[in-house]
């Protein structure tokens, strides 16, 4: 036996028990006639105690041999500590060691297994199995696993089957990159790993599985950001004989179950907002709505503004700073350089501060006089003490632009508090979202998502206008899931496919199995994805969701623990067909 009991677990009631324990050492404290190691594993940390009294000879030279990480077990007794440390579970006892075996020897750790550790990322990446040693990166898997486990235990509670669906499959549309796998035993022809199983749990519907889970691996070839990696979780639901009424509700009920659970915080009832609404508001599909600083668009009071930046643009909008009219000028100089970054690209931005003494003053004094500042003061719900800032421009990109403005004066005010929880629904997406470099429509969720009743005319006339029965759950500005009612039969799935500009050929030849199977029987269908790994940062009170995964991609993409990816032989390439290839 190894050990008898774990290194977080001996209290003063087990005071004079004989115990045997195993684990690393976090550090040697040696003091000539005493020596002090703490001895860690996942549990916590206990005091082993050496002391020329008490310890033979032999015993204290090999505990002094001690190096940080080295793997070790004891024999000995509890003993009560002469100085308490009431920080650790066991701080009130230590172990009088009488047998020390050492069960590997370690190499100096790159960094220190600290909670703050002196190892920058691209070192704790490279060495990511002595990073999990460290409490921050330990709890945090600790804590995914509690998620997943309460995701499991509310879905299995509400009849869902978890199924797996294969790895090895043909592209599945979803707006991102595939990366492909090639077939050794059909050259020239490539698998490709699923963006999401989206048409196996269609399938899995058809199949009559009625409701469907699983905490699934999904791969996206896609620009990585702190938000997303090119192989991540998703948490996949399916059901049938749905509206999107009955899928808001089980999944808010899953959402409800996991913050009570997991965080212990109760919320009631979502805040539900359009699509439409989102974006006049916030500028944004996923707002956080944690704190105010609503969008109010700027009417002219008579024919113009009279001020060409305001009177040529599409749409003026502003956002009022509550308490930042004393804002000097280099803070909101500032502000005005952070929106001209290339990252937001805004020309300018106009500022007007609602002084404390009720007077007025702006970047655009010149244009503007006292009662035209206080009609925009007025329109904006601005009180002494406020600054309002403005921006113009095309709609769309205003509003982006406003909207990250927003989000970045929200972190410099600590309005964005990482323990409160805003969850939100966003419905009646479009179906549809134009894209510039292709000249072309797309589906804006994916292509099996059925237009909102009565709405599949539009399609011919008003494209853009269509709304779906699509929905994306919001948390603290995160869009931690996204599902919709889908399309169940063939006819309107074919209209669809055409509509994206799919030939009836090409349809066929992607998407044959899913029409056929429509043909067979399908029931009316919908469902939702949630982003595990953002949904376990965003608990966890954090967005960066590479501290949740226990071996995630750099930026660039790569694993530099294992060095992936990485070149293949010849021999291997060649057996999979893929030599010639490369070469041309
Ligand atoms: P969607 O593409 O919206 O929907 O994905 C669902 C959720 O997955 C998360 N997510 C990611 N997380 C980390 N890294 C990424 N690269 C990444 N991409 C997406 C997000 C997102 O909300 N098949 C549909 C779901 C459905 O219609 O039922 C789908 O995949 O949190």
């Amino acid at each position: 036996m190894y050990r008898s009991h774990n290194c977080g677990e001996l209290r003063a009631s087990h005071i004079n028990n004989q115990v045997t324990l195993a684990g690393w050492v976090q550090k040697t404290r040696d003091k000539g006639f005493i020596i002090w190691v703490d001895l860690r594993d996942r549990y916590g940390i206990t005091q082993l105690v050496f002391d020329d009294e008490r310890t033979p000879k032999a015993m204290m030279e090999i505990a002094r041999s001690l190096g940080r990480e080295f793997v070790v077990q004891v024999k000995g007794t509890v003993v009560e500590r002469d100085s308490k440390n009431s920080n650790i579970s066991t701080g009130d006892i230590e172990i009088l060691v009488s047998e020390l075996t050492i069960l590997n020897t370690a190499l100096l750790p790159p960094f220190t297994i600290e909670d703050d550790t002196d190892g920058g990322e691209e070192l704790r990446m490279k060495y990511r199995y002595l990073d999990i040693r460290r409490n921050p990166v330990k709890n945090s898997l600790i804590f995914r696993h509690k998620v997943a486990q309460e995701v499991r235990t509310y879905l299995s509670g509400q009849d869902f089957i978890e199924v797996e669906t294969p790895y090895l499959i043909k592209s599945t549309p979803e707006g991102a990159r595939d990366f492909v796998v090639p077939s050794r035993m059909n050259p020239g022809q490539f698998y490709a790993l699923p963006q999401s199983p989206q048409t196996f749990k269609q399938l899995l519907m058809v199949g009559g599985m009625d409701k469907y889970f699983q905490i699934v691996k999904c791969f996206r070839d896609e620009d990585l950001r702190a938000d997303r990696q090119p192989e991540f979780t998703q948490i996949d639901c399916e059901m049938a004989f749905v509206e999107q009424e009955d899928i808001l509700t089980v999944f808010e009920g899953l959402t409800r179950h996991l913050l009570k659970e997991v965080n212990g915080v109760e919320i009631e009832k979502f805040p539900r907002m359009t699509y439409d609404q989102a974006m006049q508001k916030y500028g944004n599909d996923k707002p956080d709505i944690r704190f105010g600083m609503e969008f109010c668009e700027l009417q002219p009071s008579g024919e113009t503004f009279g001020f060409g930046v305001f009177d040529d643009a599409e749409l003026v909008v502003g956002i009022t700073a509550e308490g930042c009219a004393q804002y000097t000028r280099k803070q909101i100089d500032e502000l005005i350089e952070w929106v001209k970054r290339p990252q937001i690209g805004a020309t300018g931005l106009v500022w007007i501060k609602y002084n404390p003494d009720g007077t007025l003053s702006s970047s655009v004094n010149k244009f503007f006089d006292e009662t035209m500042l206080r009609h925009f003061a007025n329109q904006m719900n601005a009180k002494a003490g406020d600054l309002m800032l403005i921006m113009a421009g095309a709609t769309r990109k205003v509003r982006g632009q406003l909207s990250a403005l927003r989000m970045e004066l929200a972190t410099r005010l600590d309005l964005r508090k990482p323990n409160e929880f805003a969850p939100l629904w966003v419905i009646d997406f479009p179906l549809l979202e134009w894209d510039e470099d292709t000249q072309r429509y797309h589906a804006m969720h994916h292509p099996f998502t059925s237009p909102k009743p009565g709405q599949i005319e539009l399609l011919a006339t008003n494209p853009g206008e269509v709304k779906a029965n699509a929905y994306d759950l919001v948390l603290n500005g995160n869009e931690i899931g996204g599902g919709s009612i889908r399309i169940h039969d063939k006819k309107t799935q074919a209209l669809m496919f055409d509509y994206l500009g799919f030939t009836p050929d090409e349809a066929k030849a992607q998407f044959g199995f899913l029409m056929d199977a429509f043909q067979y029987g399908a029931p009316p269908h919908g469902g939702l994805a949630f982003g595990l790994d953002r949904l376990v940062a965003i608990l966890g009170g954090q967005e960066t969701i590479r501290d949740f995964i226990a071996f995630p991609k750099n930026n660039s993409g790569r694993d530099v623990m294992i060095d992936a990816p990485a070149p293949i032989d010849s021999d291997q390439l060649e057996e999979l067909n893929l030599i010639l290839n490369i070469k041309s």
